[in-house]
């Protein structure tokens, strides 16, 4: 999704926002910008492309300035191109806008009936002529872009530079994330923290509502109708070596590797204790969830997946009923509502549009026992619901979700085992057993992932392919759902997945020699079916992927090749058994040459409905 990064500094900060803005690459784009305010009045330049492009205009034109704002686009209004790129301008003022403005269109006529003209599609220039606008009714810029906020519906995070005012800039969040970064030589604002480490680490956070203004020596924040407001300053725990790449040559293969580590982050309040507490979701735990009288998980993409695993789980081991929908679907149904119900979103990035309206309509539906596993503390997700479990798997920036999937799981479980603790059906040994069982996941991970040559050799014949299936039963079948989603994000390889049973009901027509069928096969009380589904593939002529456990009795033929896995891991087998898809789709792509980190169309975090 779009990214902002704006400074006002005591010298010139056009590195600063260059380097902010490659530094909010992973959250997808297609064209970037930039404005300044310098001795020659406002500057603009822009690129179609990578952050790259913009740089080297920078160079060619020698742009600089102390006051800038900047931003990458991920178009939705209007094709990529220089025209739609942001800043947008209007009458001397230049604004970059993340979301979008609901009501445009209507807005649009009205400004161009006040003889304004737009030069792009965008419903961002919208806003740029509207302040521009306002200004004409009250000069004082501050004021001016409130009343602008105010006629805007819509989700939106917006910085907005004046050419005749160069000493500030303003900025505002409605739906959008948007942060201050506060330093000695000068102030800044930006999308995410991590385009800020490289000046500072202090940080203050909007909420929704806010306008700030930040200046050289100093910034203000108000809400939209200008009360003052102001908010705690933070320092980042956000690791700069966090976001390198270092030995890694991708984001996404560095974040597979790193699942060992992030599980055993995720995990470790484990270390310390003998029993599963409710606690370790927060003081409330124990009141909120007593009565609770069923599940609904609440998620999109990958956060989905991991839901539908859960659901498993919840209803065999805690005897829990549970529901999992997908947000963008949920938001707009007419559903049941159970004041007793317990809703839980799952988000990595915890800023996705579609889960945030759905957790508020579940709650305005008068469901307000709450809860989000979320791998951002500050997100707009966390302070939402009632209670919250912070994934610890450190900031994912391949746009392919990978160890923010493993650690959502591992969170999901050890919250099976508090309902059913809560429930009396977790016996003292079941419970010190699974605690066991968690902690050893960081070795079962790390011995999976040296299985990464065996399924290098496998992605060769892949990377030919124009569509694959892939099979699970059972929690795997959520699995096969997830590798799918995998190797289409970042393969362009057209994927679906099938719950094996269901092969003969229709998917095995599409079954020739060309289409390999990639199967999640963990040594489960189903893999005597599963193995029956898979004689169906091959009296069809499909070839046979297979990842199985070392103990599955499963071994290579004609038309089958099988991976094994080092060990099964009983109910936590899917965390074992995704990641050898993750490697295949990562490898898959390393042959096709796709761009691994920032596939084509999608972006990191979808702030946008
Ligand atoms: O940040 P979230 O977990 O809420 O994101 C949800 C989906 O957009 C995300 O999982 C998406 O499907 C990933 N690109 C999958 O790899």
């Amino acid at each position: 999704m779009c990214g902002i990064v704006a400074a006002v500094a005591d010298r010139n900060i056009v590195p600063v926002l260059l380097e902010g803005l490659r530094k909010l690459e992973y959250r997808g784009y297609d064209s970037a910008g930039l404005a300044l305010v310098n001795a020659a009045g406002l500057q603009r330049l822009r690129a179609v492309g990578r952050v790259a492009e913009l740089a080297a205009q920078v160079d060619a034109s020698g742009a600089a300035g102390a006051t800038g704002i900047a931003h990458t686009r991920w178009a939705t209004h209007g094709v990529p191109c220089e025209r739609n790129a942001h800043p947008h301008v209007s009458g001397g003022l230049a604004v970059v806008h993340n979301g979008i403005i609901e009501n445009h269109e209507m807005l649009r006529s009205r400004l161009q009936a006040e003889g304004y003209e737009f030069t792009s599609e965008t419903d961002t220039e919208v806003v740029a002529h509207l302040i521009a606008s306002e200004l004409k009714k009250n000069p004082d810029f501050f004021a001016a872009t409130r009343a602008a906020i105010a006629r805007l519906q819509g989700a939106f995070a917006l910085a907005v530079l004046r050419e005749s005012d160069p000493d500030r800039i303003i900025i505002a969040r409605e739906g959008s994330p948007l942060l201050l970064g506060l330093s000695d030589h000068g102030n800044y604002a930006a999308s995410d923290a991590s385009a800020l480490l490289q000046v500072t680490r202090r940080i203050v956070y909007l909420d929704n509502g806010d306008c700030a203004e930040i200046r050289r020596d100093g910034y203000r924040i108000t809400r939209f109708d200008g009360t003052p407001v102001s908010h705690p300053e933070t320092l980042s725990q956000l690791s700069a070596d966090a976001v390198e790449l270092g030995q890694y040559r991708h984001y996404m293969q560095k974040e597979i590797f790193e699942q060992p580590v992030a599980i055993s982050n995720t995990l470790e309040m484990l270390g310390a204790v003998r029993s599963i507490q409710p606690g370790l979701f927060g003081a409330n735990t124990e009141a909120l969830l007593t009565d609770v009288s069923q599940i609904l998980i609440i998620a999109c993409g990958t956060s989905y997946h991991a839901g539908l695993v859960a659901r498993y789980w919840f209803e065999a081991i805690a005897g829990m009923p549970c529901n999992v929908e997908v947000a963008s679907e949920y938001r707009y149904r007419e559903s049941v509502p159970d004041p007793r119900m317990l809703v839980i979103t799952l988000s990595q990035s915890g800023e996705t549009a579609d889960t945030l309206a759905a957790l508020r309509h579940a709650r305005s539906l008068g469901m307000t026992r709450t809860l989000c596993i979320c791998n951002v503390p500050e997100s707009s997700l966390v302070r939402e619901n009632a209670l919250r479990f912070i994934t610890r798997a450190g900031p994912e920036i391949g746009v392919a979700s990978t160890k923010a999937f493993t650690t959502q799981l591992a969170a999901l479980y050890l919250l099976t085992l508090v309902f059913a603790k809560l429930r009396g059906v977790l016996s003292e040994a079941t419970e010190s057993a699974e605690l066991q069982s968690l902690r050893h996941l960081p070795i079962a991970l790390a011995k999976v992932l040296l299985l990464e040559p065996q399924i290098r050799a496998w992605s060769e014949r892949f990377a030919t392919k124009q569509n694959a299936l892939f099979l699970g039963r059972g929690r795997h079948y959520p699995i096969a759902l997830e590798g799918a989603l995998k190797l289409k994000e970042i393969t362009y390889i057209h994927a679906e997945a099938y719950p094996a049973g269901e092969l003969k009901h229709g998917p095995l027509a599409l079954v020739d020699k060309d289409m390999p069928v990639i199967v999640v096969a963990p040594n489960d009380a189903l893999l005597e079916k599963l193995k029956s589904n898979l004689q169906e593939v091959r009296a069809r002529g499909g070839e046979l992927y297979v990842f199985a456990d070392a103990d599955s009795k499963m071994d290579a033929a004609d038309g089958v090749h099988v991976i094994h896995l080092p060990e099964h891991y009983g109910q936590l087998s899917p965390l074992l058994h995704v990641v050898p898809l993750q490697l295949l789709a990562y490898h898959v792509a390393l042959v096709r040459g796709t761009d691994v980190d920032k596939p084509r169309n999608l972006a990191k975090s979808v702030t946008v409905e």
